[in-house]
């Protein structure tokens, strides 16, 4: 049980109990088993620990070539009923959300489960007064602030599909989500703090909606009081809706909503993300699978225990915080911590202060972030106490050895498991992790797989790997013979780029676009993506998106962008670019560029060296030669590879010479 704080109340809540939580190595062997040999058996008796209004017609269905598949079709829920309704009578009190503002000085706010209850049908209640039908999709462009939640968990509560866009997208970036996801709401707010920084969320709105006919509704939330324009009969304002709701929802001190009714297979979300090619895809997660898969994991991995204060760094704005802030606590009866700044605003010290301030138990953050932290040194550590946390957690990337070390010493101070959850969008939840305290980690490893989740390692052939290298390990691409409940169901509006981009590489596979190695005991190590997807930050970046951008500043002939190591970010962006004419000015052309990415996609996708060059490297028939470029990118003059088959083998030379 936590320790008792100023936050919740401990013990007044009848403990909920898991019967379904992996308590020692054996039983996980036996679940993983039970999970392979009969996985309708498995996943079936899960579930039975849901509230559902009818129960499925069948557990699964499914075949990877179309890709069909459906997990309790025919069950009816709410997947808010089962995050929100289902804790009140014995739980209404505890905190839900503990919000921590980006400004330390700000109050706390600490939402409890009645709390979420009622703000969640009023906003339900504003979708519907503004028009909002169930399978309508809704768009929320916000901050990390309360709000967030009730307007994700609102649309859920109606029906409607929630799209998220992180708020690092631009106007550009969002319009063609919009367009994508034929959106017809938006919910946002004045604008959002982080760190020093005000980000003008609504008049990026209204940049992304020039031209928009689709839009009729845009709610504003009050955050920064940030002057902005408002549309007469398109631009209605949170705080109005909901007074007005609240009348509708509240009687004699009664709150009720009724949730509508949805089948498991009924979408829930979609999220865009990177592939290799195009613009990004928008991701499609249906309600029972994911909410079944997000609980089970959560649960497992972190090994949460009723009363743990879980704090997962995210952004609403990833899948990590839609599964490990919202869906997969909330649906445990979890405290999870939400905060809307960055890690070292104030000072590098602030995750510390948060764990101190509301005794943190599970962390749950990633590689790139403590990478950043440790260049801080020891000195923001000074006098902060930590001895509240249990279980740390890994996410996004790769972890480095040193960083793993440096997470195990200092933060977690020898005493706390470290479990690095691999996972993607499409999975919806973690697929391969260590399960904290109970089976064994080992850094850098991702290590087993979860009950339902069978990886495999293929060759770019599509055969499975069998013979180990000289280091006694297999690998290959990564993966996946069978579904488990989290596994993507489609792309929005185009099922044919879901079976190309996910089930058409290797036959009757799920392939992730990871490499990875597989020890003699079956451990997983992730070695990054083998597809031309770039990993800054923990975040997914197309290389193509990032040329399609650079190539529509003026000036720009061509450009090829790679990925090069990066301490801090993971991977850098590495940019060549053909320019015509630099005006004598390189460094004005650069900052050029860097404007044109973020109007386009964002500052995120900032490429972190410019370099420009004469030509690419391509062969006779015009194939830019990444292999070559990203040798340069990594530093090495020599060993760039066979260029032989050059158009013209000159411009290497060159290339390696202007080496930033
Ligand atoms: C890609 C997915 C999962 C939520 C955050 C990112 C990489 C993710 C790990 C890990 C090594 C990892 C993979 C994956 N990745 N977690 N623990 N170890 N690599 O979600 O944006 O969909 O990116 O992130 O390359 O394919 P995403």
């Amino acid at each position: 049980m936590g320790t008792s704080n100023q936050f919740y109340k401990t013990n007044d809540y009848r403990a909920m109990a898991y019967p379904y939580q992996i308590t020692s190595l054996e039983q996980y062997k036996k679940d993983y088993q039970r999970s392979v040999d009969e996985p309708e058996e498995f996943w079936g008796a899960i579930a039975e620990n849901f509230l559902w209004r009818k129960k499925w017609d069948k557990v699964l269905d499914w075949n990877f070539s179309e890709p069909k598949i459906e997990w309790f079709k025919g069950g009816k829920l709410n997947i808010t009923e089962n995050c929100i309704d289902r804790h009140l009578e014995t739980m209404g009190d505890k905190p839900a959300i503990i919000w921590e503002p980006n400004n330390p000085e700000e109050r706390t706010r600490v939402v409890t489960y009645s709390r979420l209850h009622k703000r969640v049908c009023q906003f339900a209640q504003v979708l519907i007064n503004n028009g909002v039908k169930k399978g309508d999709r809704v768009c929320i462009y916000m901050g990390m602030i309360p709000e967030l939640a009730y307007a994700v968990l609102g649309c859920a509560r109606i029906g409607a599909i929630h799209s998220v866009i992180f708020g690092g997208f631009s106007a550009q970036s969002i319009a063609d989500r919009l367009y994508d996801a034929q959106a017809e709401f938006i919910v946002t707010c004045d604008g959002a703090y982080r760190g020093a920084k005000d980000i003008p969320l609504k008049s990026i709105i209204d940049d992304a909606l020039i031209g928009n006919r689709t839009i009729k509704k845009v709610i504003v939330y009050t955050r920064t009081r940030t002057p902005i324009s408002m549309l007469k009969g398109r631009d209605v304002w949170w705080e109005d809706e909901m007074e007005h709701a609240e009348s509708q929802v509240e009687k004699d001190n009664i709150v009720s909503f009724p949730a509508t009714e949805m089948d498991a297979e009924d979408p829930l979300f979609i999220l865009y993300t990177s592939g290799s090619t195009g613009k990004p895809k928008g991701v499609v997660h249906t309600i029972g699978g994911y909410m079944v898969w997000t609980n089970y994991t959560f649960i497992n991995t972190f090994q949460y225990t009723p009363g743990d204060i879980h704090f997962c760094t995210a952004d609403i704005g990833w899948i990590t915080g839609h599964s490990y802030i919202l869906y997969g606590p909330l649906s445990a009866g979890a405290t999870s911590v939400m905060f809307e700044g960055i890690p070292t605003y104030p000072d590098a010290g602030r995750f510390w202060d948060i764990i101190d301030k509301y005794k943190v138990n599970i962390l749950y953050t990633a590689p790139t972030a403590i990478r950043s932290l440790m260049s801080y040194g020891m000195d923001p550590l000074k006098y902060k106490d930590l001895s509240s946390l249990k279980t740390l957690g890994t996410v996004g990337e790769p972890i480095n050895e040193e960083a793993w070390h440096w997470y195990d010493e200092h933060i977690g101070q020898k005493k706390c498991p470290i479990i690095d959850t691999w996972w993607q969008t499409e999975t919806g939840g973690t697929l391969i992790s260590n399960l904290a305290g109970v089976t064994p980690a080992k850094p850098s490893w991702a290590t087993l797989p979860m009950p339902g989740v069978q990886p495999l390692l293929v060759d770019e052939h599509g055969e499975e790997v069998t013979e180990p290298d000289e280091h006694g390990m297999l690998k290959g691409n990564l993966c996946i013979k069978a579904p488990w409940p989290g596994i993507l169901r489609t792309t929005y509006g185009d099922h044919e780029r879901c079976r190309t981009n996910y089930f058409a590489t290797y036959k009757d596979l799920y392939f992730t676009g990871d490499g990875a190695l597989k020890d003699k005991d079956g451990n997983y190590r992730i070695t990054g993506r083998v597809d031309d997807v770039l990993n800054v930050s923990g975040h997914r970046i197309g290389t193509a998106e990032v040329e399609n951008a650079i190539n529509m500043h003026a000036g720009v002939v061509e450009s090829a962008v790679v990925g090069y190591q990066h301490d801090i970010k993971g991977q850098g962006i590495y940019a060549f670019v053909i320019h015509s004419n630099v005006h004598g000015d390189e460094e004005l052309t650069r900052k050029d560029i860097f404007q044109t990415v973020s109007r386009v996609i964002g500052a995120i996708a900032k490429p972190d060296k410019i370099q420009f060059v004469s030509g690419l490297p391509k062969t006779r028939s015009g194939k830019i030669m990444r292999r070559i470029l990203r040798k340069i990118a990594e530093g090495e003059t020599k060993n760039v590879g066979d260029i032989t088959t050059l158009l013209d083998p000159g411009v290497v030379e060159e290339i390696i010479k202007g080496k930033l």
